[in-house]
């Protein structure tokens, strides 16, 4: 459970880490509903071959699930992302709620650093919830767009430095083969 309480029509919404594989279906749906239903996602780009390298946090009202986060785990830094709330209940701060637990989860994972790579229009977004941009421009290129966004882990201490940033966290991530392998790479 997180500290920041969040209700509904008088019903609290919890949060849950996804445990067993039932969980994390309900992740899915979640964002199936928001990412390829409402936001016209490609199915194959929603579900990139990462879900099973990372932490579900799930929100629920009841036992309704209502919103979800995934988390990454990188050496120096923890990322967020498909951050998802189903459009009925929206604006009530579960987007908020889901961000807190991941920092949580983080800080007693012993991270540093949230990263997270966000679209140019959600960028505002971020930057309410105590996010800033990495760099001040944008330096990805292509169709689609993304922008940097970093918060410490601790809101008291500094941002950890990072060498050469740009180069570390907006490269391209390896696009999967069928396999599972990097496409380009000799598959055994
Ligand atoms: C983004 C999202 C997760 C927010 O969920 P939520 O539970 O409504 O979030 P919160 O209640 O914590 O925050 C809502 C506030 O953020 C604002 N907000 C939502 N999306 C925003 C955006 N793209 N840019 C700026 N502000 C935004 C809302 O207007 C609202 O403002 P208010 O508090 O002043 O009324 C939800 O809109 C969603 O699922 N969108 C579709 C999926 C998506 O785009 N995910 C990318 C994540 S950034």
């Amino acid at each position: 459970m997180s500290t920041m309480a969040v209700s509904i029509d008088g019903k609290s919404v919890t949060t849950r880490l996804a445990m067993r594989m039932e969980d994390s279906l309900q992740a899915f749906a979640v964002r199936a509903a928001c990412f390829i239903g409402e936001l016209d996602v490609p199915y194959s780009e929603e579900f990139d071959g990462h879900d099973f390298g990372a932490t579900h946090i799930i929100a629920y009202i009841g036992d309704e699930p209502v919103g979800t986060l995934r988390v990454r785990w990188f050496q120096s830094f923890a990322m967020p992302e498909r951050l998802a709330v189903i459009q009925r209940y929206r604006g009530h701060g579960i987007g908020q709620l889901l961000i807190e637990r991941c920092r949580k989860l983080a800080e007693s994972r012993g991270s540093t650093m949230l990263y997270a790579q966000a679209l140019p229009g959600d960028v505002k977004y971020w930057e309410k919830q105590g996010w800033r941009r990495l760099v001040p421009e944008e330096t990805s290129s292509g169709t689609k767009r993304i922008v940097a966004m970093v918060r410490a882990v601790d809101p008291s201490k500094p941002l950890p430095e990072l060498d050469a940033p740009q180069a570390i966290v907006l490269r391209r991530e390896a696009q999967l083969d069928a396999s599972g392998l990097p496409l380009g790479t000799a598959s055994n």
